[in-house]
């Protein structure tokens, strides 16, 4: 299977990024063609600080990198420098019907959170189309708010399909339920939007300012709780081993449960449970030019499959004379 999916270069990343996306995209190397793209052209959408973007680029690509994604093993790359994306996006958006771009939830949160409606921001669900198409991606794994996004982008497909011929492979969204969502420290969605975030990468001092802020209710130690319904415990359980898990869910339903303590403890968890990344994040960071190199090669990659399907479009539409 050909399996695709991007980033955008915004933001510290969140332990809600690493379940919900990087950590399938890992998982996936091992038996599939696997994609995985830094969007800073989607970026650049929203962000129009020429420090901030490429620092971003170059912070997305390290984090991806320490967490533990091979670039011998898949296509890792950033998104510009493979610029035949942007003139499959032009053809595709003559094929975009305006109301479909409309009906885009994600174009209104935007608008609605203060962001200027710019055109690339309109146009942004056709830009993730070209992604998608440009390599012929099967599955595409990500969050459920994107899942509107990839119907666009079969919806442009089959358009093309039938008006040029059978072109484009129809791409899935890979969606994993159990993982769509984690919850951030008020217990709505983990987002960088909300300011409610982990970051995995963020300092000792900051971590434990992060952790101790989980919001919990006030129910006395001794009395017995509902782990479930506890954000607390819903974090705690991504990174606790099963069987001390089993113990403080016992906790939890027979009373007994700490609030604080278990927080120290989860402190601890994360701390240990990032350290080998955050050693390889050291190493990174300090060789900038190793890991423009990596991209670069990526980029190789990624064009040497993008070329000939842009060709066969070319070709398709009229563009060859
Ligand atoms: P944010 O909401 O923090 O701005 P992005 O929109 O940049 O995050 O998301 C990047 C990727 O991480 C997407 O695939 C998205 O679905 C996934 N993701 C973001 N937040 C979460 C979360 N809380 N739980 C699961 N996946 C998430
Ligand atoms: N829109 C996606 C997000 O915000 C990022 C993205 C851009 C993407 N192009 C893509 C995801 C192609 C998957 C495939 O998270």
């Amino acid at each position: 299977m050909r399996v695709l999916s991007g980033i955008q270069p915004s933001g510290q990343l969140h332990i809600g990024n690493y379940f919900g996306m990087m950590r399938p995209m890992i998982a996936n190397m091992a038996d599939n063609e696997l994609y995985a793209f830094i969007v800073d052209l989607h970026a650049l959408t929203s962000v129009h600080d020429q420090k901030q973007l490429a620092a971003g680029t170059m912070e997305a690509a390290v984090d991806f990198l320490s967490l533990g994604l091979d670039p011998e093993r898949c296509i890792f790359w950033v998104q510009s420098d493979v610029p035949e994306v942007t003139e499959l996006t032009w053809v595709l958006s003559t094929l975009t019907p305006m109301g479909l771009l409309e009906r885009c939830h994600s174009y209104k949160d935007k608008i609605a959170k203060g962001i200027a409606p710019n055109h690339g921001l309109f146009a942004y669900p056709v830009l993730m189309a070209a992604d998608i198409l440009l390599y012929q991606a099967q599955r595409v794994p990500v969050g459920k708010d994107q899942k509107q996004h990839l119907e666009v982008a079969r919806d442009i497909a089959h358009k093309f399909n039938s008006l040029f011929g059978e072109t484009f492979e129809l791409p899935e969204a890979v969606i994993d339920d159990d993982l769509a969502v984690v919850p951030g420290l008020d217990g709505q969605k983990m987002s960088k939007s909300y300011g409610n975030t982990i970051p995995i990468f963020a300092g000792e001092k900051e971590l434990k300012k992060r952790v101790m802020a989980i919001v919990t209710d006030s129910t006395p130690p001794e009395e017995p709780k509902d782990p479930d319904k506890c954000n607390l415990y819903n974090i705690y359980k991504l990174f606790a081993p099963a069987d001390r898990l089993a113990q403080v869910r016992d906790l939890y339903l027979g009373g007994g449960a700490m609030y604080g303590k278990i927080k120290l403890e989860l402190l601890e968890i994360l701390w240990e449970y990032f350290r080998p990344a955050r050693q390889r994040r050291e190493q990174l960071l300090a060789e900038p030019d190793q890991v423009r190199e990596i991209l670069r090669q990526g980029a190789e990659k990624a064009r040497a499959r993008a070329v000939p399907t842009l060709e066969q479009v070319r070709r398709r539409v009229g563009l060859v004379y």
